[in-house]
């Protein structure tokens, strides 16, 4: 694995096809491990794998947590040359920005009007500006992306789709503790008394999937019980159900759906996720003969 610093690095060392970006802000978990390693394979033998670690300052509002995000580099080095990385690409801040207060992308409107649009404004423009700018530097053929972060992938995947560049976004499922906790960079903030809560999210938003209701408002006060009785701890944010694809609310769960929930817990801001169907209807005559069709 070589470590890299200035994009030119890039140039010379990214060398077979296809070159595959894993982009992180570091503090790397066993989900970024997860997600690495889903690189690797998707590069192969003769591709390579590109990971870059930038705690990006666009994405943050001024009250966030820019500078207390935590830095872990030596582990970091470690986990990506386990993980079976190339390049690790670490820039400095000035690499990647001439002017931090100059003109950035923005992320569609359209997307980011639900889940963190509102509560982080500047967020998903801040995330749109450097990703592009990884892309530039870092000519990927595919870039992978955690599900863990839907809205954000969302995003990405349009922005990819606007500006035509080259690169197939790619989305990971979602890596957990045994507990259910989504695995996070922020989960270190929490004492143990909020992270023995925590999983009350991931409990929440099953019990949005599992609820018998079509009405997206009655499951939702269901799971909001349950976060407020298992995790007193918990301010919630939001708790959500969107279009999987136009992240917009929806009344009624009759289409690939999106339940999302963004909870603090003391100063970390936990968000997770998890996809969710139309209710099946039972089966009438007709789809049996169709089912019974499909088979020839
Ligand atoms: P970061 O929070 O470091 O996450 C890097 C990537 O890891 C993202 O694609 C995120 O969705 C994924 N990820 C994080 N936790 C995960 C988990 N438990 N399971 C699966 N994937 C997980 O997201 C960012 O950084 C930044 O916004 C970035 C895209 C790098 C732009 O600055």
């Amino acid at each position: 694995m070589i470590v890299i610093e200035n994009a030119g690095g890039i140039r010379i060392h990214a060398r077979g096809k296809p070159r595959v970006l894993v982009p992180t802000m570091g503090a790397l978990h066993p989900g970024h491990g997860r997600l690495i390693s889903h690189g690797r394979s998707l590069a192969g033998e003769d591709g390579s794998l590109i990971v870059s670690i930038f705690v990006n300052p666009t994405q943050f509002g001024p009250e966030e947590d820019f500078t207390a995000y935590p830095r872990a580099p030596q582990e970091d080095q470690s986990l990506c040359r386990a993980a079976g990385t190339d390049i690790l690409f670490r820039p400095p801040v000035e690499e990647m920005y001439d002017d931090l207060d100059g003109p950035g992308l923005s992320a569609d409107a359209r997307l980011i009007g639900t889940l963190c649009g509102p509560d982080r404004p500047g967020h998903f423009d801040g995330v749109c500006t450097v990703v592009e700018k990884l892309f530039r530097v870092i000519k990927p053929d595919i870039a992978v992306f955690g599900k863990k972060d839907y809205q954000q992938l969302t995003v990405i995947q349009q922005m990819t789709r606007e500006l035509k560049l080259p690169v197939q976004v790619i989305g990971a499922e979602t890596v957990r503790d045994e507990d259910g906790l989504a695995m996070s960079s922020r989960n270190r903030y929490l004492n143990p008394k909020q992270r023995s809560q925590a999983p009350a999210v991931y409990k929440a938003l099953q019990k949005i999937r599992e609820h018998g209701s079509p009405e997206s408002s009655v499951r939702i006060e269901a799971a909001r019980d349950i976060i407020t009785r298992e995790a007193p701890l918990g301010k919630i944010s939001y708790l959500q159900v969107v279009d999987r694809q136009t992240m917009q609310e929806i009344k009624t769960i009759d289409r690939p759906a999106l339940a999302a929930a963004a909870v603090h817990f003391g100063k970390a801001r936990l968000i997770d996720n998890i996809e969710i169907g139309p209710i099946p209807r039972p089966m009438t005559e007709a789809d049996r003969s169709i089912d019974h069709l499909n088979q020839f």
